[in-house]
């Protein structure tokens, strides 16, 4: 197909552009992004007015839960979600049933996102065999069969020696180990974030520090194995000045952020709101406002879903049974514009953040309308007036505690590898 998207507000951070463009596609490919509006002989055109063309997002967490937890999501459930909320690239988290912990189920995830064949799913093998923290994993051969990164992500690595080698051997395969950082002997029991809401609620406290001493550790493995350490869902204040000091060191480090760490806080658990327990959990104002910061001085490298739908019965039940987890893909875009709107960070920083920012963290394809790339695109009114659905999500999940919320932002079309993937009806 060849198409021409004309009138958009084209914001390419990757490239410093932003302004009236053309983007042309041809052959899956971006054939380049032309000043004003243009459209070659034997183009479709694609009207944008009104709207701003980015690079396809990348979503670096995500749980896609194939194999095992299918009546969560699966890899098709998830590729729509995907779509809907701009993503054209996610990678997806190990945690599986079995775990993702070999070639074999790499390569399954590989061939079953092909079938789908609606956005990139690059999966994410597992660090050690069944998250179990004793043997680590084949790391690569996974990585032969598709595995862009190493992770036990839901389960903390608690040995020490364990994550150092792991680190070293994921080196030689030059693919990111990323850090779910949470000390177990600390977090464990715990539902929330330890404070006040906590104590209201009467429900066990996770402590700021059960993340941070984590956090330090890894760091300090990075600068020692010389590896690039990338570290999942920031939470606290003081987590993210660690990270902020190691980079100042020029320590091998990157990181992200979520959305809901970005915009709530640990009263979002007020009335015991499930939906609202994650791991890492939701923390303070005073934090949320150091990860604001952290996005605009360049600390964050890229904004992160971590997309995780449980079923109605496990987020049904009380504050310290429900499993942690909540939904992002789809709540991703007008969540995140409600920062550029109260003029917390720019759009060109926040889009920065959802293409070029993960795509250069795990050395990615696309993330840039440059010529040649990928053409992954997403197109999007920053100012539609929406209102969080879950009944019309794509994704299996209803987990969000963004539901009923009316927020500004909606996706309009998402092609990923020149072919359109969603548009909005
Ligand atoms: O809240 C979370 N849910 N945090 C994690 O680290 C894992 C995830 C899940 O798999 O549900």
């Amino acid at each position: 197909m060849k198409l021409s998207i004309i009138n958009g507000r084209v914001i390419d951070p990757s490239r410093n552009i932003d302004g009236n463009f053309t983007v042309l596609i041809e052959n899956e490919k971006i054939q380049g992004v032309v000043r004003g509006k243009k459209t070659p002989e034997g183009y479709e055109t694609l009207d944008a007015r009104g709207a701003c063309v980015t690079p396809g997002f990348i979503d670096l967490h995500t749980h896609l839960r194939e194999p095992g937890f299918e009546y969560r999501e699966d890899i098709a459930s998830g590729s729509r979600a995907a779509a809907a909320g701009g993503f054209t690239t996610i990678l997806c988290m190990a945690n599986t049933n079995p775990v993702n912990d070999n070639a074999e189920i790499t390569g399954m995830i590989v061939r079953r996102a092909k079938e789908v064949g609606l956005v990139n799913v690059l999966p994410i093998g597992a660090l050690t065999k069944g998250l179990q923290g004793k043997e680590m994993a084949e790391i690569g051969l996974m990585v032969e069969a598709g595995a862009v990164a190493i992770s036990d992500d839901g389960m903390p690595v608690m040995n020490g020696n364990m994550m150092r080698h792991a680190m070293e051997y994921a080196k030689t395969f030059k693919v990111p180990v990323i850090t779910h950082a949470e000390d177990k002997t600390l977090s464990e029991g715990g539902s929330i974030h330890e404070g006040k809401m906590a104590t209201k609620l009467g429900v066990m406290g996770i402590p700021a520090v059960a993340e941070e001493s984590m956090i330090q550790r890894d760091l300090l493995l990075a600068e020692l194995t010389g590896h690039h350490l990338h570290v999942a869902h920031v939470s606290t204040a003081r987590g993210m000045e660690m990270i902020r000091q190691a980079k100042k060191q020029k320590w091998p480090v990157t990181c992200e952020v979520t959305p809901h760490h970005l915009v709530l806080t640990d009263e979002a658990c007020l009335d015991y709101n499930t939906d609202a327990k994650v791991n890492p959990p939701l923390r303070t104002k005073n934090d949320c406002a150091a990860l604001i910061r952290a996005l605009n001085d360049g600390t964050v490298d890229a904004i992160a879903t971590d997309h995780a739908p449980h079923s109605a019965d496990e987020k049904n039940c009380g504050m310290g049974c429900a499993n942690f987890g909540l939904i992002g893909m789809e709540t991703a875009l007008p969540v995140l514009l409600n920062l550029v709107h109260k003029k917390q960070v720019t759009l060109k920083r926040l889009v920065h953040l959802l293409t070029i920012g993960p795509s250069k963290a795990f050395k990615l394809k696309g993330g840039s309308l440059k010529k040649g790339a990928p053409a992954d695109v997403t197109i999007f009114d920053p100012n539609k007036n929406v209102e969080i659905a879950p009944e019309r999500f794509r994704s299996k999940g209803r987990n969000t505690p963004f539901a009923r919320l009316k927020l500004k932002g909606e996706v309009l079309y998402t092609i990923c590898n020149g072919k359109i993937v969603y548009h909005l009806k």
